[in-house]
């Protein structure tokens, strides 16, 4: 049984910088109306903000849907040769903010930038009639950015400037997705240290887990990963980088089409994933696929779990265990055409762990999808 155990991590970290959770999440679309309806649609997010050309903005337009804790912005330009439509036109759709809601956003700024972070954007102050928020930001891997919430003095819905999106004739029901547990960056030939150094010195990260060439790897490719988390361990970034391997892997394939570094993965968490994943696939989320004889060895490998095996061989679920506990987890193709950002649900029964058990079979099957593709060589 392969196992792994996540350090105890409390006390341990450097945590000058106390972070509360994730904030919301921006991501910078061709079509945020259409992307909104898609994450309705397909992921059963609800209609939660709008700013645009109805809230006075002439540049952007912004739909913002919520699923539990799950905040997404999406957002597109409204005219040419913008900042978000340049990030566009380079990475294609992509993550633009991975907003951290703190009690104190110019204390992270000034602390950030102290210990070297490039800086994105100064504190502001937004204000409207339910109160203020302040935001500032940094710089992160590729064009990605950090920006840090600070909205204990604010009672509105969402953030200044943004009204209520409203939408009472379509409404399609949640699917179960609760929160954030962790969001995956892919980064270039040996920039592993690099990022992984920067979310130490910069963030008060630690590495609670490292996985080299060895541990990811199949007959074809390889990458390396190592796992940062904040003090309190509600904030997970894994970090990878490319390996060399007979075939390209999923990391520069990644890197190709998204012209940079960039967020890979964004998992998020559900407490009935049997549940979640049939509703998702009903409502034309695409799932990759391992092959049956997958299930032949679960039981020995991970020994006993609450859950039959048929529904999770039928929805191509994956198991395993480590010290504290199991995970049940499956992945999403990328969400748009360039194959470069995907989902990951994720059930935590005890393991805090991220599934290195199942790594060789989903990389063989992502390999499948890039031998698909034509961009295995
Ligand atoms: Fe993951």
């Amino acid at each position: 049984m392969e196992t792994s155990t996540i350090p105890k991590i409390h006390g341990k970290a450097k945590d000058f910088m106390p972070i509360n959770g994730t904030d919301y999440i921006e991501l910078y679309v061709g079509n945020s109306k259409q992307a909104a309806h898609y994450y309705k649609t397909a992921f059963g997010f609800q209609s939660f903000a709008y700013a645009g050309l109805r809230t006075g903005l002439k540049d952007r337009e912004s739909y913002v849907v919520i699923q539990d804790k799950i905040r997404l912005i999406l957002t597109s330009p409204l005219k040419s040769g913008t900042e978000i439509g340049q990030h566009i036109d380079k990475h294609g759709d992509g993550v633009k903010v991975v907003a951290l809601w703190v009690d104190d956003a110019t204390y992270a700024y000034d602390t950030a930038i102290s210990k070297g972070a490039k800086s994105y954007m100064e504190p502001e102050t937004e204000e409207d009639e339910n109160g203020k928020v302040v935001r500032a930001g940094i710089y992160a891997y590729g064009e990605t950015v950090h920006v840090f919430v600070e909205r204990k003095d604010y009672h509105g819905t969402f953030l200044p400037g943004y009204i209520q999106w409203e939408t009472p004739d379509y409404n399609p029901a949640p699917t179960g997705l609760k929160y954030v547990d962790h969001m995956v960056g892919n980064v270039g030939w040996n920039r592993m240290n690099h990022w992984v150094e920067f979310y130490e010195k910069v963030m008060g990260f630690v590495n609670i887990l490292s996985f080299d060439d060895n541990d990811i790897s199949t007959e074809y490719t390889a990458l390396m990963s190592k796992v940062m988390s904040n003090g309190n361990g509600r904030i997970k970034f894994p970090i990878n980088e490319p390996a060399e391997g007979k075939k390209k892997s999923q990391v520069e394939e990644y890197l190709d089409f998204y012209e940079g570094e960039g967020v890979q993965h964004i998992a998020v968490a559900t407490d009935d994933i049997i549940k979640t994943v049939k509703d998702l696939r009903s409502r034309g989320v695409e799932f990759l696929r391992v092959p049956s004889t997958y299930y032949d060895a679960v039981t020995d490998r991970v020994g006993k779990i609450d859950e039959d095996i048929a529904p999770l061989k039928e929805l191509g679920i994956l198991v395993d265990r480590d010290d504290e506990g199991y995970l049940l987890q499956i992945f999403t193709k990328p969400v748009e055409p360039r194959p470069t950002m995907f989902f990951e649900i994720i059930q935590r029964k005890g393991a805090q762990s991220f599934g290195k058990g199942n790594f060789k079979a989903l990389f063989e099957a992502i390999e499948r999808e890039q031998e698909l593709r034509g961009t295995l060589h």
